[in-house]
């Protein structure tokens, strides 16, 4: 590969994809900067800090973050790091405080960021230290839908142009009803493996049937529906499409169809029937017949590290990624049905989940044979679907003409390029917002 820019890593024209950037250590700091210190990212969900002075703790790309909620209700990220040396200020996983005090020399901040307490403020600083200009380092929030997204960059645009077109798609798993969504979790695991890996596979729809043949074949078996396979893939009207570097794939359905999830299961399938049922007059208010009917969110990720849903591929290391998994789930849901997709969601995509093994083993195969001096050398071959996407007649996007395609992936990478080498947001191009909205719905919900 001929590279000219900096950092040039796809090659478009033939879709090879150079390897060294799963394993260089001298690339994942540029990442953290980048990528991570400029993106819209997800770090929770309202509903985890539902209550005045509820807590989450959690990640802005690497830097640890406080969610919270104030006394008045409204919603903060804050750098967990006090503002005198640098501790962490928050101990716990989530909670409900009004304070957060330093174990280190006892500095107070409120929850809405504020430096309120400073031992010794008279004796040792004699009045002279300036508490307003040490409040707790503030990211900027925004919500969609409820998931709660930060971004350390003033110069970002808004979350609603970030994730723009993609909406339209989201919409139909995470914006269906008006009554909103919950979030259950997270449960956290490390994978060895770089962060771009699972983010890389979310919309590979190629391995489905031959990596999870076996996983699949049990669930198929135990429903008494028939095995999917690569031809019917090959063969099948869904879709598979990329906005602004976030991959979209999305399967055609009729309205009142179950929405295919883990956790469905013959003996509850009647109840999920229902449930979609009766619900379905609500889902077209919301989001207009044509959406609530014929579109279901499938594989996908949202750039640059949402996994399959809300769950986080958090970069540790060149070849070490946090992952989080949280379950989310409409609130209109009963009880019963909440629980079996949150019990089919962790035993098949949780740490020891039947599919999450298999996507674990692809993941660090791929790693490992990319690692030896050999393996850095040669590229990824990404070819599939070359010149065969581009603008659709009625979806928005960057449109394969099959669901299984390498496009999105291509895509991935080429948004990873230009963050990579964007001096700032400046450099950055966001694919004009083109998707009318029939419903209801908005990205508050
Ligand atoms: S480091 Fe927090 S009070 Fe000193
Ligand atoms: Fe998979």
């Amino acid at each position: 590969m001929v590279l000219t820019k900096k950092h040039q890593v796809i090659d478009l024209k033939t879709g090879q994809l150079s390897g060294h950037i799963f394993v260089d250590p001298d690339i994942y700091p540029q990442e953290l900067k980048q990528i991570f210190g400029r993106s819209w990212l997800m770090i929770g969900h309202e509903s985890l800090v539902a209550k005045p002075n509820d807590s989450l703790h959690t990640y802005i790309g690497k830097d640890p973050v406080i969610l919270v909620r104030d006394g008045k209700g409204k919603l903060h990220a804050f750098l967990n790091r006090c503002t005198h040396r640098g501790n962490r200020t928050c101990r716990v996983d989530d909670g409900n405080e009004k304070f957060f005090t330093c174990a280190y020399h006892g500095w107070i901040f409120a929850n809405d960021g504020k430096l309120t307490h400073v031992p010794g403020y008279e004796e040792a600083y004699y009045g002279e230290l300036h508490r307003e200009t040490h409040a707790l380092k503030k990211a900027r929030i925004d919500t969609y839908a409820g998931i709660v997204f930060a971004t350390w960059d003033q110069h970002a645009p808004s979350l609603e142009e970030y994730l723009g077109d993609a909406r339209w798609y989201l919409d139909t798993v995470f914006n269906r009803l008006e009554s909103g969504t919950e979030a259950y979790g997270p449960i956290k695991w490390m994978e060895p493996v770089n962060w771009k890996t699972p983010v890389d596979n979310c919309s590979d729809n190629y391995h489905v049937p031959l990596s999870h043949g076996s996983s699949a074949g049990l669930e198929t078996a135990y429903l008494g529906r028939p095995r999917t396979t690569l031809d019917e893939q090959f063969k099948s009207p869904s879709k598979h499409l990329s906005v602004n570097g976030h991959a979209i794939t999305f399967r055609m359905s009729q309205p009142g169809d179950v929405r295919r999830a883990h956790g469905v299961t013959n003996e509850n399938l009647h109840l999920f029937e229902q449930y979609y049922k009766e619900t379905q007059a609500d889902a077209e208010r919301h989001l207009g017949k044509f959406r609530a009917g014929h579109v279901q969110l499938a594989n996908h990720s949202i750039y640059p590290n949402g996994v399959l849903g809300f769950r986080l591929a958090l970069p540790r290391g060149p070849m070490l990624t946090e992952f989080w998994h949280f379950v989310v789930v409409e609130k209109a849901m009963p009880r019963e049905l909440k629980k079996a997709l949150a019990n089919g969601s962790v035993s098949n995509n949780g740490p020891a989940g039947l599919f999450e093994q298999d996507d674990l083993d692809n993941w660090r195969q791929v790693t490992d044979g990319t690692r030896t001096p050999m393996g850095q050398s040669l590229p990824q071959d990404l070819s599939m679907g070359l010149n065969h996407s581009g603008r659709h007649d009625e979806y928005v996007g960057e449109v394969s003409e099959r669901y299984i395609s390498e496009s999105n992936q291509r895509k991935f990478y080429q948004r990873w390029e230009e963050f990579m080498n964007a001096e700032d947001w400046g450099d950055i191009a966001l694919q004009p917002r083109t998707a009318s909205y029939e419903g209801t719905a908005t990205m508050k919900g």
